[in-house]
C-alpha cells in the first residue's frame, strides 16, 4: 500500500504560497470519481504514495486538497483551525442527519454547545461509568459463551454493546428496542456519502430507491429521538445529570418551540452516531487483528487473566492493561474509526508553501497519517510494541490524531478508550476468534470506517 516513493519527513518549505500542485491529470477524473465513491481510503493511500504530502484532486466541479504530513495536519487542526470549518462528507452529512449538533455545528453555536455538553465527559464522571460498561460486558461474554464453537458476526455484537453502553452511561435510557438504529445510521451515511460524489446533483424528491430508502432512515431516527426525550420534557427527569436532561435544561430558554426541538434533536443524533460506531469499529477490527495475530491474542489474554483473575472488573484495573490499551491504540492507528477530517477553508491560507483558496475543500486523513512512512516504521504491520511504554515517542504528534486535535478534538476519548479496553480485556480473558470469512474483511469508510458485510469469527475458549 506504502512505497518508498513517499516523502521524507521533511516538509516543503513554506515560503512562496505559489508552488504548483502535484496531482492527478485532468483525465483521470472519471476513475478519481469512481474512486470518491467506490474506495475512498485507496483514493488517498495511492495518491499519497503517488504524488507525496500534498495533491490536488481536480475532478471538475469539484477540487480537494489533500495535505498528509503532520505539520499540515497541526496546521489545520490547531494553529488556524478558526480559518477552517468542517468540508466534505461532514457538510452533507449536517445536511442530511447531524444538523446543528456538535460534530458539524460551528462558531458561536458550537461553542455553546461543547460549554453545554463537556461536564457530561469529564474524566471523573466517566470513570463512574466503568460499572455500566463491565456489565455490558458481561453480557456480551454470555452471550458468546452460548455460541462457543459457533460462527457470530462481530461487528453487529460490537455495535450492539457499545450502543448499549451509551444508552446507560451518558443517555440513561434503555436503547435495545430502538436496535433499527444501526442500519437507519448506515443508510443515512450512505446517502450523504453519494451526495457528496454527485455533489447533491439530485434532488432529494426525485423519487428513487435510494431517497426512499434515506426518507424512511431519518423518519427513524426522528422516532428514536422522540422517544427518547418522552415525557421528560414536562417532568423531573430535567433534573437529572444525564445528556438529555443537561440538553433539556440548556434549551429551557429558547422560546421557539420548534427551534428547542431541532437544537434537542440534532444533538441527541450526533451523540447517538458519534458515540458508537467510533467505539464498535475499533473494538471490530481489534478483534480481527487478533485473530490474524495470535501471538498478540495471547499475549493480551495472558494479561487480562493476570490483571482480572476471575472477579468482576472494575475502573482501577485499566492501568494493569497496558498491554490492551497498546493492541487499541495500534487498532487506531491502522483503522482510526475516524479516517478523515475534511476541512473548508474560510479565508484563502498557505499550507506548507501552497495557496489554497478561500472556500478549498481540504482533506487531512487520519488513515493516512497513521501509515505515513516517513513517521512509522513498516507502516502497515500491526504491531502494538509501538504504543509501549519503553518505545520511542510517536516519531510526531500529528502523525497519530484517532481522537482528532485541536478545539474540535474527540469530546468522548476517555470513554472511547475506557470501553474497548474494559470489554477488550474482559472478552479476551475468556475467547479468541477465529476469522471465518471467506476473504478479509472490506474496511468502508463512511463516516466512520466500518467493516463491510460483518465480521464472522467462529468462537472459541482461550
Ligand atoms: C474510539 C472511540 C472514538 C474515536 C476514535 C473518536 C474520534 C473522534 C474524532 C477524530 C473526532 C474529531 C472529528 C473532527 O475533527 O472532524 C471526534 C469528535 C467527536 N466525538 Fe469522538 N471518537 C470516539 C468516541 C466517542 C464517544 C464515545 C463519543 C460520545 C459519546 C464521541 C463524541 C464525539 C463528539 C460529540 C465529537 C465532536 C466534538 C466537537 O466537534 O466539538 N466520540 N471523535
Amino acid at each position: 500500500m506504502t512505497t518508498a516513493k513517499r516523502a521524507d519527513q521533511t516538509p516543503p518549505p513554506a515560503t512562496t504560497g505559489r508552488r504548483p500542485y502535484p496531482g492527478p491529470p485532468p483525465w483521470a477524473v472519471p476513475g478519481l470519481l469512481r474512486k470518491l465513491w467506490g474506495d475512498r481510503l485507496r483514493l488517498l493511500s495511492e495518491a499519497a504514495d503517488e504524488y507525496g504530502d500534498v495533491v490536488r484532486f481536480a475532478m471538475g466541479p469539484k477540487t480537494i486538497y489533500f495535505f498528509n504530513h503532520p505539520d499540515h495536519a497541526k496546521h489545520v487542526l490547531v494553529d488556524n483551525a478558526a480559518n477552517y470549518h468542517k468540508g466534505l462528507g461532514l457538510a452533507e452529512a449536517r445536511r442530511r442527519i447531524l444538523g446543528d449538533g456538535l460534530l458539524t455545528s460551528e462558531g458561536e453555536t458550537w461553542r455553546r454547545q461543547r460549554r453545554i455538553i463537556s461536564p457530561a465527559f469529564r474524566r471523573e464522571r466517566i470513570a463512574g461509568f466503568a460499572g455500566v460498561v463491565v456489565d455490558a460486558g458481561t453480557h456480551l461474554t454470555q452471550r458468546l459463551a452460548a455460541e462457543s464453537g459457533n460462527v457470530v458476526d462481530l461487528a453487529e455484537e460490537m455495535t450492539a454493546l457499545t450502543m448499549d453502553v451509551l444508552g446507560r452511561t451518558l443517555l440513561d435510557a434503555d436503547l435495545s428496542p430502538l436496535n433499527f438504529l444501526g442500519p437507519a445510521f448506515e443508510a443515512a451515511q450512505e446517502q450523504a456519502m453519494f451526495e457528496m460524489v454527485t455533489l447533491g446533483a439530485l434532488p432529494l424528491w426525485l423519487p428513487l430507491p435510494r431517497h426512499r430508502r434515506f426518507r424512511a432512515a431519518r423518519r427513524k431516527i426522528e422516532d428514536a429521538v422522540r422517544t427518547l426525550v418522552g415525557d421528560r420534557e414536562h417532568d423531573a427527569g430535567t433534573e437529572g445529570s444525564d445528556l438529555i436532561s443537561m440538553l433539556l435544561r440548556a434549551g429551557s430558554g429558547e422560546p421557539d418551540a420548534a427551534a428547542r426541538w431541532r437544537g434537542l434533536r440534532d444533538e441527541i443524533v450526533t451523540i447517538l452516531l458519534a458515540g458508537h460506531e467510533t467505539t464498535a469499529s475499533t473494538l471490530s477490527w481489534a478483534w480481527y487483528l487478533l485473530s490474524r495475530h495470535p501471538e498478540a491474542a495471547e499475549r493480551m489474554h495472558d494479561e487480562a487473566v493476570a490483571a482480572l483473575g476471575d472477579r468482576t472488573p472494575e475502573y482501577a484495573d485499566l492501568t494493569s492493561l497496558p498491554y490492551t490499551a497498546m493492541v487499541i491504540q495500534e487498532t487506531m492507528r491502522l483503522y482510526p474509526p475516524v479516517w478523515a477530517l475534511p476541512r473548508r477553508a474560510l479565508a484563502a491560507d498557505e499550507i506548507g508553501g501552497y495557496r489554497v483558496p478561500a472556500g478549498a475543500d481540504v482533506m487531512i486523513s487520519a488513515y493516512t497519517l497513521h501509515r505515513h512512512p516517513g513517521f512509522w516504521a513498516d507502516p502497515d504491520e500491526f504491531r502494538p510494541e509501538r504504543f509501549a511504554a519503553d518505545a520511542p515517542p510517536v516519531a510526531h504528534k500529528y502523525a497519530y490524531i484517532p481522537f482528532g486535535a485541536g478545539p474540535r478534538v474527540c469530546v468522548g476519548s476517555h470513554l472511547g478508550m475506557l470501553e474497548a479496553t474494559l470489554i477488550a480485556a474482559m472478552v479476551a480473558r475468556r475467547f479468541r476468534f477465529e476469522f471465518a470469512g471467506a476473504a478479509d474483511p472490506v474496511p468502508e469508510a463512511m463516516l466512520s470506517l466500518r467493516i463491510r458485510d460483518g465480521l464472522p469469527v467462529r468462537v472459541r475458549p482461550a
